[in-house]
């Protein structure tokens, strides 16, 4: 089976002043039609940089990225943002939605951007009611709870029905509750609509429902092997 998302030997340094970090060194990472992959790691071992190269937000200063057959690195900035705003679903910590939008508009706004012109409304309004936002149409973000929002957030991100959902810590804001059903949500999406995703999470249980596991650590990204404490 082909990858959907294919990434080879990146590698990304940050140059700050004199000083210089090698964040990802050498990583290569596949994403198969379907799947759920979990990357798991500690504050600042360069999830979230990954995350970025591979929606195309940054680019490495080696390797390459293929989503489908169309190489991401290869694209001008132009290009990139076209094929991120028509293939990619994106989730973040903290939501990103527009302030001054309704939840509606929210969803919409992908589907404008892409000048997408037939039953744009219905789309938007049948995914709000998937997350159980049906009475929540016409709020504003700010007249909504953390996890609320995040339904907003992935409604928004499937819409354009995209290859793949990269998801930044989608439940690092919420509280316990919110953040089961969001993990919920995320995985029923990924079933019904056989949208592969990648989430970056630091919660354990949600890492190991996913098809695959993966930590990032020292540049490096390796399978992660849950190890058994052995009593002493
Ligand atoms: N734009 C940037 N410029 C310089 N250093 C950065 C930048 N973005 C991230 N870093 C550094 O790269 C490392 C990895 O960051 P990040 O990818 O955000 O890690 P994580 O998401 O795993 O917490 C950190 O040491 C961070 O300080
Ligand atoms: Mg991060």
């Amino acid at each position: 089976m082909e990858p959907v998302l294919n990434a080879h030997r990146l590698t990304k340094t940050y140059r700050t002043g004199s000083e210089s970090v090698v964040v990802l060194q050498d990583v290569s990472f596949h994403v198969y039609p379907g799947e759920s992959v979990a990357i798991i790691g500690a504050s600042g071992s360069g999830k979230t940089t990954l995350l970025n190269l591979l929606a195309g937000l940054d680019l490495p200063d080696q390797g390459e990225i293929f989503l489908g057959p169309t190489q991401l690195n290869q694209l001008t900035e132009n290009d990139r943002a076209y094929m991120r705003n028509r293939y990619i679903g994106l989730v973040y910590q903290d939501y990103q939605l527009l302030p001054h939008y309704t939840a509606l508009e929210n969803v919409l706004f992908p589907l404008e951007i892409l000048r997408q012109t037939s039953g744009k409304k219905e789309k938007a309004q049948a995914l709000l009611s998937k997350m159980g936002l049906s009475e929540r149409y016409y709020h504003y973000p700010s007249m909504l709870s953390g996890g609320e929002q995040q339904r907003v957030a992935i409604a928004r991100s499937i819409v354009t029905q995209p290859l793949i959902l990269l998801a930044d810590e989608p439940t690092g804001n919420l509280h316990r509750e919110a953040s089961d059903e969001i993990t919920t949500l995320l995985f029923e999406m990924n079933k019904t609509l056989a949208t592969p995703m990648v989430i970056v999470t630091h919660q354990m249980d949600l890492a190991m429902q996913c098809d695959r596991v993966y930590q990032m650590a020292r540049g490096k990204l390796t399978p992660y092997i849950e190890k058994t404490l052995k009593p002493s």
